[in-house]
């Protein structure tokens, strides 16, 4: 089971900053989050992952949310947490494939190898507006463009060298952008059957392009408690912390197209997202199986309280036995391949997994063993060279290699087994 760590300043959950727990104060801390990733290493973690969406976002008015460029904080991640793969957001659209190379065989140098690039198209209209231009391409036309920016990049380096390919491609042409380029496929799917029936798709995708199927991540967004009880009231507790403008923000990034429909009001059936909104259209679909889930009585406020930290993805709310045993069962029905673990909040839930859910994902001899799987392990990622030759090590920018520092293999993690 791999697992990635996604951290967002005070956690998943939109109501997390205003928790007495959180450190607003260490906003702009960049040791703040390595201290994160530090915990997520000895966790069993194998990659760190900061999301980033390119432009104003209107959600900074209610929170602290991405104060930091990634792909600059990730490399400081890098120089001081030796065990970790670091994976940074880069826009296809909005940077060139020479900007791309630049970055990513930077970050390939400073992590000795540990780099990811989670492949993005972006299509927000504020990503458009904070680069001057009216709108950005349509939604399959920025995946067309995309292919030759990653044919691009990946040319630049030997296949040895190059970073790890991760991508998000939920619509039809996004999956055969990600069966085509991706190593690992983040996805979000909480629904166990969806997401067996998307990684059997991207597996006969790639295999139809002839290439290795790349590992299917979902996003698992997890608020623990020591009982069930804890777990809820902490729920609760956040639920409770979102403002309106929050809420509004929320119901804005899904573009849901609900006229005359209250927040206090019931749900119409078939939620469909505006005609024009170029985001994430996937997600109404998504959300269209939560709210069917939460059953005919549920308000537009309800869902949105239900989907508050997730956006979407998988969520548990609970204690650590449930937790592990979801986890266990989705790799074990073929429905995941690990996971891209989302904390309702920081600090104290990476800590709380990582004490509570890691031992039980490594006890040997119960039921739920699973063995968090090195690089080159069947269902692993595609094990690579480490450490390549010095004749082999160019240090231009523009034509990218390992660096000297030491070399750890970006796909390995050392806590784990062989
Ligand atoms: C776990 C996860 C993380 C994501 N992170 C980002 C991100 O940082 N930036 C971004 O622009 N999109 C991000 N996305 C959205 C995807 O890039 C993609 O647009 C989305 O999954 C919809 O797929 P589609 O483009 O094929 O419609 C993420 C999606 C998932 C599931």
């Amino acid at each position: 089971m791999k697992l990635f760590a996604e951290f967002h300043h005070s956690g998943d959950h939109e109501g997390a900053w205003r928790l007495p727990t959180a450190r607003p104060d260490r906003t702009n801390d960049a040791g703040y989050y390595v201290e994160r990733a530090r915990i997520a290493a000895e966790g069993g973690f194998s990659h760190v992952f900061f999301a980033d969406f390119v432009g104003y976002d209107p959600v900074v008015r209610h929170q602290v949310r991405w104060p930091f460029e990634p792909t600059t904080l990730l490399g400081a991640v890098a120089a001081t947490v030796p065990d970790i793969g670091v994976v940074a957001t880069g826009s296809t659209v909005f940077a060139s494939p020479d900007d791309l190379v630049d970055t990513f065989a930077t970050l390939q140098d400073v992590s000795g190898g540990r780099a990811g690039w989670n492949i993005v198209t972006a299509g927000a209209p504020v990503a458009a507006a904070a680069f001057g231009r009216e709108a950005v391409p349509a939604h399959d036309a920025r995946y067309d463009a995309a292919d030759a920016v990653v044919d691009h990049v990946r040319a630049a380096f030997t296949e040895e060298t190059r970073p790890l390919f991760v991508q998000a491609g939920a619509s039809p042409r996004g999956r055969t952008f990600a069966a085509r380029h991706a190593d690992a496929v983040f996805a979000a799917t909480p629904d166990r059957e969806a997401a067996r029936a998307f990684r059997d798709d991207l597996h006969a995708r790639a295999a139809a392009l002839g290439r290795p199927a790349p590992l299917l991540l979902p996003g698992f967004l997890v608020t623990l408690g020591s009982t069930d009880e804890e777990a809820r009231r902490r729920r609760r507790q956040l639920d409770d912390l979102l403002s309106e403008g929050t809420i509004a923000t929320l119901l804005d990034q899904f573009g849901l197209d609900l006229p005359g429909v209250g927040l206090d009001d019931r749900l119409p059936d078939g939620l469909v997202t505006g005609a024009g909104f170029q985001g994430i259209r996937s997600r109404a679909a998504v959300l269209e199986g939560v709210a069917r889930e939460l059953g005919p009585d549920v308000t537009l406020r309800g869902l949105v309280r239900h989907v508050a930290g997730s956006r979407g993805h998988l969520q548990h709310t609970g204690t650590p036995e449930a937790i592990a045993e979801i986890m266990a069962d989705w790799v074990g029905a073929g429905a995941a391949d690990g996971f891209v673990v989302k904390f309702s909040h920081n600090p104290g839930g990476a800590e709380d997994f990582v004490d509570g859910v890691t031992p039980l994902l490594r006890a040997p001899g119960t039921a739920r063993h699973i063995t968090l799987t090195r690089a080159g392990d069947p269902g692993g990622l595609p094990a690579r060279v480490p450490d390549p030759p010095p004749a082999r090590r160019p240090r231009s920018r523009r034509r990218p290699g390992l660096s000297s520092l030491t070399p750890v293999s970006r796909l390995d993690n050392p806590q784990d087994p062989p």
